[in-house]
């Protein structure tokens, strides 16, 4: 089956954030390593498939403008009804991450990643997602994947997954983009399975 709005929607609908597979309490892995970006305070970040995650508020008190994507508008409305008037502040983009983005798009600093693009497994898809990384992330800026490593469960969600290594992520991005850090991490999810995921951070090169 495909990731689609009609699953995720349904997903969303069914479940509280505390009860979904990828729930986390705080975000302090993709914090970890966004935290080495010297200068977070005014950066635009771009979060594909952003779900209901706790790393929205963690970034608006780091003082980063946010820009956030999901392919359900359950999840979009649930993380808005959460935010209250600081909505305001963000800018919504509701679609397929795989499908071309809007060129209206603000600047943007940093790309953040976790438990998205493993969900897409045709070809066509993987590249039109990378196609979007590259379209919007200006030279010097930086993107972090946190992804299922190829050790990590085949599914989640009920939907097959493509699981990465550093190797394709380094690949599929090109040599504009240099590796910082590379990290495996051991989640444990709500219902206490490991879920083992490589957390990636890098860099766009100057004047590309
Ligand atoms: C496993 S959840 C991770 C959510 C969030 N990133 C987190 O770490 O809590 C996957 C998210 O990606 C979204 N998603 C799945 N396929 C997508 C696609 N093709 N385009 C945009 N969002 C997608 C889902 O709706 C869901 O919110």
């Amino acid at each position: 089956m495909k990731s689609s709005s009609k699953h995720w929607d349904a997903v969303f609908s069914g479940a509280e954030d505390s009860q979904l597979g990828w729930y986390e309490k705080g975000a302090s892995k993709s914090l970890e390593l966004l935290n080495h970006i010297p200068k977070l305070e005014n950066a635009t970040a771009f979060l594909p498939g952003v779900g209901t995650s706790v790393l929205i508020e963690e970034l608006l008190s780091k003082g980063v403008k946010l820009v956030l994507n999901d392919i359900s508008i359950e999840a979009l409305n649930r993380v808005k009804s959460r935010l209250g008037d600081k909505c305001n502040e963000i800018n919504w983009i509701c679609q397929d991450i795989a499908q071309p983005i809007q060129d209206t798009m603000p600047n943007i600093d940093i790309w953040i990643d976790r438990a998205v693009l493993h969900f897409l497994t045709d070809e066509d898809d993987i590249k039109g997602y990378f196609k979007n990384v590259k379209s919007i992330l200006k030279a010097g800026s930086y993107a972090m994947f946190a992804e299922f490593s190829k050790t990590g469960a085949p599914k989640c969600a009920g939907l097959t997954l493509h699981r990465y290594s550093v190797d394709e992520l380094s690949e599929r991005l090109g040599s504009e983009f240099q590796l910082l850090i590379h990290k495996n991490f051991t989640y444990i999810n709500p219902g206490g399975d490991p879920r083992p995921y490589i957390y990636t951070l890098f860099r766009r090169n100057s004047g590309n």
